[in-house]
């Protein structure tokens, strides 16, 4: 059964619900919304029992968790290192992208990587997998782009949903854009949830603040966790850690590298606060940069010059001047989507960046991972407790 309307529950009543934190968007969308309601007997009434969870996937396992996953459209590995770091051993990465692709294989030679089309890929040889994750293309819903939803070609939501009904795997979880949770696309969040709710899942959706789980940018991202009751029953999302260190704290020591007398000036007072949200750009749309013009424009306050990206050694010196504007290199991209600096990425500028600009930051990934398995194995704790009050840089522009 679909779940309620969300337009017949006052507005007020759904800023705190009591199955955890939930945000009014401020542009007008729910940031939280689910149904972990599916009852037992609702299941059973259905012949739904027992359809979701069974393990009989016997792949190797080499976390201390004996967790599996399969995840689509990996891109560069940012959600997949997170859910590694969580305890989940990928099964499968499937991900069309060649660069990404590469970027997977160099740095865990032992994952399998699919390279290729996720409609191509059989769901039924992954049976009782753990985790099915993605991140799904954003463009359908994206403000960047036309918000066609399910109308665009890329809409990668029935493939997941498939994927899910062909392995019946305990957990789902699959992230989007901010604009998921607009209005316009409150049939659509419907027809997903009814989806999971058929095949015996209770669902929950989250907006996130990648800022909220130590990641020096904002980047708001739309998670929906499907669980079968029992594990629902036990879900919690995870707590904020704090407040974030500043993109100036962060990328410090990459910016002073070759003696830029600058760099504490810029960190102290011009880079002290969170990044805009970054994007990777489109295959269509060429160039690597740090995305449109607002957030070109928030990026110059920091002193960083948003119309492209720099060369590895293209970084200020000793004679460049102290409110001098620079680019942003690939690594500090990296490092201000939350990638630790042993991960690295492969293939030329434009297509690298892209991968990196895409990513799911992994410590948010391990943040909902992690809830994740809690769920799963019914470890008690929420490991990501409160260390301070989370600030947020209400300047910066999200996705
Ligand atoms: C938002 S990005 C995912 C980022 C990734 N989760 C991460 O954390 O790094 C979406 C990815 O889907 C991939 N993709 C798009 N269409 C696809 C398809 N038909 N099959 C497989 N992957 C696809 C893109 O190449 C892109 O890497």
């Amino acid at each position: 059964m679909p779940t309620a309307q969300l337009g017949q529950v006052p507005r007020e009543a759904h800023r705190r619900c009591p199955c955890g934190a939930s945000r009014l968007d401020a542009a007008g969308g729910w940031s939280s919304e689910h149904d972990s309601g599916l009852s037992r007997s609702v299941v059973a009434a259905a012949g739904l029992d027992g359809i979701v969870g069974r393990a009989s996937y016997d792949a190797a396992m080499t976390s201390e968790t004996g967790l599996t996953s399969v995840e689509i459209c990996a891109g560069a590995g940012g959600q997949a290192l997170g859910l590694e770091q969580a305890g989940f051993d990928h099964a499968l990465a499937v991900e069309i992208d060649p660069t990404a692709c590469d970027t997977l294989r160099a740095n865990r030679p032992t994952w399998k990587v699919h390279e290729g089309d996720v409609r191509g890929v059989e769901g039924k040889a992954y049976d009782g997998i753990d985790l099915l994750a993605g991140g799904v293309p954003c463009p359908p819903f994206s403000v960047a782009g036309k918000q066609l939803g399910a109308d665009d070609e890329r809409d990668l939501f029935p493939e997941a949903l498939r994927l899910v009904r062909e392995a019946r795997p305990r957990a789902v979880m699959l992230e989007n854009v901010k604009g998921l949770t607009y209005p316009r696309f409150a049939n659509y969040r419907d027809q997903i949830r009814g989806a999971l709710h058929e095949m015996g899942y209770g669902t929950h959706w989250q907006l996130i603040y990648s800022s909220e789980y130590g990641v020096p940018q904002l980047r708001p991202r739309f998670i929906l966790v499907g669980l079968r009751p029992d594990d629902m029953a036990r879900f919690e999302w995870p707590a904020p850690v704090g407040t974030p260190p500043t993109v100036g704290k962060t990328l410090h020591d990459l910016v002073a590298a070759n003696g830029w007398t600058g760099a504490d000036n810029w960190r102290d007072r011009r880079a002290n606060t969170v990044a805009p949200t970054i994007v990777g750009g489109s295959k269509k749309h060429g160039g690597a940069d740090l995305g449109p013009s607002r957030a070109k424009a928030s990026w110059a306050l920091m002193g960083v010059d948003g119309r492209g990206v720099a060369d590895p050694g293209d970084i200020p010196g000793e004679s460049t001047a102290p409110d001098a504007l620079f680019r942003l290199t690939l690594r500090m991209g990296a490092r201000v989507q939350g990638f630790p600096d042993s991960w690295e990425f492969t293939g030329r500028k434009t297509a690298a960046w892209r991968t990196v600009g895409n990513a799911f930051p992994p410590p948010v990934a391990f943040a909902v991972g992690s809830a994740i398995r809690r769920a799963l194995t019914g470890e008690s704790g929420n490991e990501a407790t409160t260390a301070a009050p989370v600030v947020r840089n209400t300047s910066a522009i999200g996705r």
